[in-house]
């Protein structure tokens, strides 16, 4: 079994990995020696943070290795996915790959006879959207009838957030003046539009109104934000979405908890007021990509 994205999960699955990410943060010496004599392969082909560390440090945690592969000191530049994958999956018992594309996800999955784990591409950020859904259980005690809603640029993250929450009875709406287009899948918001539980609006006041969460992302992503053949969009964007930022104007009268996948653009989609805010969960968020990390690998690995 894979994780790509979240649909081929049921929604009880998808509710049970979040709850077994708060059993593992609560019990870690139970899971220390899981993975005793495996390895985990850790392939970025991005730049990460939070992705690298949180499944090397779970790898390390359950009692195996994570091995951290960058992608442009190694043969995957000049070979065939399909080869190296067929090699890899030889030698160790878990990919973890953060890609470009998709497509290229999706040609690891068929070529590898071990877990692929979807690291973020353009189109899902699995593993943050679960450490999203623990993070919202652990502060509310229920994911069923709460209320995110999420402003920002309709992007990979969105669409992981989206599926996460139409599958465990969050409603959520979305408030994203700019779609980015690599990210559109018309299947994720078909299955969520058949659950009631999303809306899409471009009035923030209003949807922030009676918000337990609101959150946001980067408007640009990693791979773009310092590319100068960008520069012209990430203007236009900064010009467009400016007006949507998260801060205490916005959020006057009314009182969510405050999120964000990180890395942050301070000044830009969130204030620094409303990141230092005592209402901000934004470093608990990133704190659980660890049981979220250390979820999908027992889940996957088992
Ligand atoms: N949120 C997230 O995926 O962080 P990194 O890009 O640092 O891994």
């Amino acid at each position: 079994m894979h994780l790509i994205n979240f649909k081929e999960l049921s929604d009880q699955e998808l509710n049970s990995l979040v709850d077994l990410g708060i059993e593992v943060k609560r019990n870690p010496k139970k899971y220390s020696k899981t993975f005793e004599d495996k390895s985990v392969a850790l392939v970025f082909q991005k730049t990460s943070t939070r992705t690298r560390v949180s499944f090397e440090v779970a790898s390390t945690q359950l009692g195996g290795h994570g091995l951290f592969i960058d992608w442009r000191t190694t043969n995957f530049t000049m070979a065939d996915i399909t080869d190296e994958v067929k090699y890899l999956s030889r030698n160790v018992d878990c990919i973890m790959a953060r890609l470009l594309y998709d497509t290229d996800l999706l040609k690891m999955a068929k070529a590898s006879r071990i877990p692929v784990i979807n690291g973020c591409d353009e189109k899902y950020h699995p593993s943050q959207a679960l450490a999203d859904l623990i993070t919202i259980k652990e502060k509310k005690g229920t994911l069923k009838g709460t209320k995110l809603v999420y402003i920002g640029v309709h992007n990979n993250v969105c669409n992981s957030l989206i599926e996460g929450c139409t599958k465990t009875g969050i409603k959520i709406t979305t408030v994203t003046p700019i779609f980015n287009e690599a990210a559109r899948d018309e299947e994720v918001l078909t299955e969520a539009n058949k659950t009631g539980l999303w809306k899409s609006t471009l009035d923030a006041k209003k949807a922030v109104k009676d918000a337990d969460f609101v959150y946001t992302d980067t408007w640009i992503d990693m791979e773009f934000f310092t590319d100068p053949k960008f520069a012209a969009e990430k203007e236009k964007r900064i010009r467009i979405m400016m007006p949507y930022q998260i801060n205490s104007e916005l959020l006057k009268s009314t009182d969510p908890y405050i999120m964000h996948d990180m890395p942050i653009h301070r000044g830009y989609e969130i204030s620094v007021e409303a990141i230092e805010s005592s209402k901000s969960i934004i470093y608990e968020q990133a704190e659980n990509r660890l049981y979220s990390a250390k979820a999908i690998m027992l889940k996957l690995m088992k």
